[in-house]
């Protein structure tokens, strides 16, 4: 057997080198993971400073207190929003969804649709994910080299949702631009309107400042509308016909935002993952092989690959109270911020975190968050997915290669690949 390799050598920076505020340092595939490094040694809980009209945030870079803050949602709440943007209280509730919610409601909106992404489940879509990956991969593998993001990776997870939300297979381009629009609004290849600049002030009352918010709501409230009162059995379904358990019904607004999360949360991330385990699996071919060998390694290998791409570099948390981490002393009002990718390279908790290894055995990664309140609800459903398209995958191949540079998408938040040129050879 051959042993697993270590990826290229990285080490830590400087500390006055590390700006984790700034999302130019993102674009490198190594920077990101030398400047966590740096902090999990010389600064676990470190105050980043951030351009006006942003206040400056502490980065959370160890595995175990990236656990205790996201265990403790009394202290450390979500309902002062997730990302770095600072929303202002007129605004937080018209933007607020599922994942800056907490306590009593947060679990009656969660009770909804948590049944409808356990494995059980999910299950009977089983087949239909195995016919949209064999459907997808050959298309692609035919063509020789090509982009494995645009061919492979960008559009199969929101076909995936596309099916769950039972919508019409001739909308679901629609809905790719739209995640796209959304969640890249730190790249100027994906946003109309980019979040630092001046202009997206005319949006702040969207999620994401993005316009394309606006159409998504649109969408999903004609959904909403054909569907009420009848006994679908699709995620738009379940919430426009099913009482929230604290008594409280859904609003419009509250539906707006949760079918926008919905859109967005599974989509660009799960993308990530499959194009990070790719480029993973290629640059260690003696992984890809064993795997090839031994496909029973495959469900097992999903963890590394989950540990490994890290597709969501951080959430964020408020203090709601003055407290104390790792000597630091956080203020009442302070933004805390867990970076979950840091978490997943934590030398005390993985052994040669460095070395993407898919024999790893027990991987103990935060990239779903970890026994907090937020855990990902659409963990079971990312795993499934990655699972088939490697098991789908991986026979159909007899060699894979880099046909050009790895792009990555600029932004501190998602960790993501846009361009990933290959060539394959077919077994
Ligand atoms: C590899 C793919 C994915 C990654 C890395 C990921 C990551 C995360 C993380 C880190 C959180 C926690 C946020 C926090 O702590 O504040 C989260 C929450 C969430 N995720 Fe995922 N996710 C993925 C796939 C999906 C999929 C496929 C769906 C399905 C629609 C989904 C739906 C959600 C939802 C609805 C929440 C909010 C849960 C809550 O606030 O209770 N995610 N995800």
């Amino acid at each position: 057997m051959t042993a697993p390799t270590t990826a290229r050598a990285t080490g830590p920076l400087p500390l006055e080198e590390v700006d984790l505020a700034d999302n130019d340092n993102f674009t490198d595939g190594d920077l990101p993971w030398r400047m966590l490094e740096t902090l999990r040694r010389e600064d676990p809980v470190h105050w980043q400073p951030e351009p006006a009209p942003n206040s400056g945030f502490w980065a959370v870079t160890r595995h175990a207190d990236i656990v205790t803050v996201d265990r403790d949602a009394e202290t450390f709440t979500s309902t002062g929003f997730t990302n770095l943007e600072e929303v202002d209280d007129a605004l937080k509730d018209k933007r607020r969804s599922l994942l800056e919610t907490d306590g009593l409601r947060h679990r009656a909106l969660r009770t909804l649709l948590q049944r409808r992404f356990t494995p059980r489940a999910l299950a009977p879509y089983e087949t239909y994910l195995r016919g949209l990956t064999a459907t997808t991969l050959d298309a692609a593998l035919a063509r020789g080299s090509f982009d494995f993001v645009k061919e492979v990776s960008a559009d199969f997870p929101i076909n995936v949702l596309a099916r769950l939300l039972d919508v019409p297979e001739g909308d679901t381009r629609q809905l790719i631009d739209w995640g796209n629009r959304i969640i890249g609004n730190t790249d100027p290849d994906y946003a109309d309107v980019l979040l630092e600049s001046e202009d997206s002030e005319r949006y702040r009352d969207l999620p994401f400042r993005s316009p394309a918010a606006l159409e998504v709501f649109e969408y999903g409230r004609a959904l909403a509308a054909a569907r009420r009162g009848k006994d679908g059995g699709d995620l738009v379904s379940a919430l426009v016909n099913s009482a929230p358990s604290d008594g409280v019904p859904l609003s419009p607004q509250d539906f707006d935002n949760y079918f926008l999360l919905l859109v967005v949360a599974g989509n660009e991330t799960t993308r990530h993952a499959i194009s990070h385990a790719m480029h993973a699996l290629i640059e260690h071919p003696e992984q890809l092989r064993l795997l090839q060998r031994d496909p029973s390694l495959i469900p097992g290998a999903v963890e590394e690959f989950l540990r490994w791409a890290s597709p969501v570099y951080h959430f964020r948390r408020t203090a709601t109270r003055d407290v104390e981490l790792r000597g630091k002393r956080i203020r009442r009002g302070d933004k805390v911020v867990l970076w979950f990718a840091s978490g997943n390279r934590d030398e005390d908790v993985f052994e040669e975190p460095g070395r993407f290894d898919v024999t790893r055995r027990n991987v103990d990664h935060v990239t779903f968050g970890k026994g907090g309140p937020h855990f990902c609800l659409g963990n079971s459903l990312a795993r499934m997915e990655m699972r088939i398209m490697f098991e789908e995958l991986l026979p159909r191949i007899a060699d894979i290669r880099l046909d050009g540079e790895v792009r990555r998408v600029r932004s501190n938040f998602v960790n993501g690949i846009k361009e990933l040129p290959v060539t394959v050879t077919r077994a």
